[in-house]
């Protein structure tokens, strides 16, 4: 059987949720494997939106199990609330299960007050950070002092854990930032009620993937944000804390690395990003300002306007060697309808005069003084909403994806032309043969 990775090759919110639950409707079991609520999928179904943060997109069908790996920094206020907005809306199947890995990291108060006294204190230096705490989950994690939910469901060594956290938290708190200290005792109260909710869904989910896997059952692991917030191969520090890249789902699933068979790539059909951080293509003039409002592109988790800009495929073609892609989906290609001349970028040239065709500059200052190089091509006035194959769209708009096909060096697997899930033109199905 077939199991698939689906990942960002941008700096997120390329339209990965909309692929992805459309995928899972040949998948089995739907696996998040990083990340936290920092991220945000948007999924239109029958008209109707539905925006998750934490709960993997699968859950909207019936007879899927989906799983919140060992990878995910979990805030168990949000889970809970997800579970509870799910069951309240009549969105969480009957038949369908829904599981948190008991080797998962909580997000607990003091994460996401430090992670907001700390951007406030780097004014200008700031990463733009979402504000949930997931930084400084992914901190505790590492320096072995996070609190997992299997120590959640013990009383004593969840208050062994969190007194030890909340005084080294509080010194910070305090004597750092001049903020108020937290209260060990009200946050154990406030978590034994979030232990008693969640109890019923922790669970060994690497055994239960392997389990499923032993029975055919097919994966499709879900990334959240994008190759280039990756924490190593990320435009590093403006990057998100964890491994956004193909290479994760094992390790933050607990499964072999044998066990992804295909990668699938989400390339928005132009570039954002939100938060700070050099941005080679990106525009402040009107085309930006139409990618912006006909893309609705506002943060899904912060509401934040995002940052737009021309298709970037030196990103793309990283995103693809580095996570191993092997088929490309293209979402939001609608949004360029309308824009006379469309560019790609196709390579950076530094102030030095280097070229980067296939790789962006480690270094920060020589990105942040990169000049793209761009092919221009004629845009389309068509509507290509309602595009059901290829043949449908206006040749101006074929040979944009071509290009974009030709220059990331993966074949093309789906092409969204709009929010719901009719609006897909799909070439390739990756859990085929
Ligand atoms: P953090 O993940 O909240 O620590 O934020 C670090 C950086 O990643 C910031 O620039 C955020 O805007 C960005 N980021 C985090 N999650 C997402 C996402 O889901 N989509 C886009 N950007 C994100």
């Amino acid at each position: 059987m077939t199991n698939v990775a689906v990942v960002g090759t941008q700096w997120g919110d390329e339209g990965k949720g909309k692929v992805v639950d459309l995928y899972a409707e040949d998948a089995d079991v739907i696996v998040r494997f990083q990340g936290g609520n920092n991220a945000g999928h948007t999924l239109v179904v029958k008209g109707v939106q539905t925006i998750l943060h934490l709960i993997p997109s699968g859950i909207l069908h019936d007879h899927k199990t989906c799983i919140i790996g060992n990878g995910v920094v979990v805030d168990p206020a949000v889970m809970k609330q997800e579970i509870e907005n799910l069951e309240k809306r009549a969105l969480f199947p009957e038949h369908t299960r829904l599981f948190v890995s008991e080797k998962a990291h909580l997000i607990m108060p003091y994460h996401r007050r430090l992670d907001v006294a700390r951007e406030a204190r780097k004014s200008d230096r700031k990463i733009g950070t979402t504000g949930r705490g997931i930084g400084l989950a992914y901190e505790d994690k590492v320096a072995r002092v996070g609190i997992r939910f299997c120590d959640l469901l013990d009383e004593t060594t969840f208050m062994e854990k969190l007194r030890d956290n909340i005084e080294e938290k509080n010194f910070y708190l305090t004597r750092r930032f001049e903020e108020a200290p937290l209260d060990a005792q009200q946050i154990f109260d406030e978590y034994r009620g979030y232990a008693e909710y969640l109890k019923p869904f922790v669970a060994d989910t690497s055994l239960i993937i392997a389990q499923e896997m032993r029975r055919g059952k097919k994966i499709l692991f879900e990334g959240a944000q994008g190759c280039h917030l990756d924490i190593d191969h990320g435009t590093y520090p403006y990057v998100t804390s964890s491994n956004t890249v193909a290479g994760n789902a094992s390790c933050g699933s607990g499964v072999g690395p044998r066990a992804i068979d295909r990668v699938v790539g989400i390339c928005k059909a132009y570039t954002t990003r939100v938060g700070e951080g050099p941005f080679v293509t990106e525009l402040t003039d009107a085309v930006g300002e139409h990618m912006q409002t006909v893309g609705q592109e506002f943060g899904a988790t912060t509401g934040r306007k995002r940052r737009c800009g021309w298709l970037d495929m030196v990103l793309v073609r990283q995103a693809v060697r580095v996570c191993g892609i092997s088929g490309i989906a293209v979402t939001k290609l609608d949004v360029l309808t309308g824009l006379e001349k469309l560019k790609i970028c196709v390579g950076y040239r530094t102030a030095a005069g280097e070229e980067y065709t296939e790789s962006v500059p480690a270094n920060l200052k020589a990105l942040a003084g990169c000049q793209p190089v761009y092919q221009e091509l004629d845009g389309w006035t068509e509507d290509i909403r309602h595009a059901n194959q290829i043949d449908d769209l206006p040749k101006n708009t074929r040979k944009y994806i071509e290009r974009l096909e030709i220059l990331s060096d993966a074949p093309l697997m789906l092409v969204s032309v709009g929010a719901g899930r009719e609006s897909t033109i799909v070439l390739k199905n990756p859990f085929g043969d």
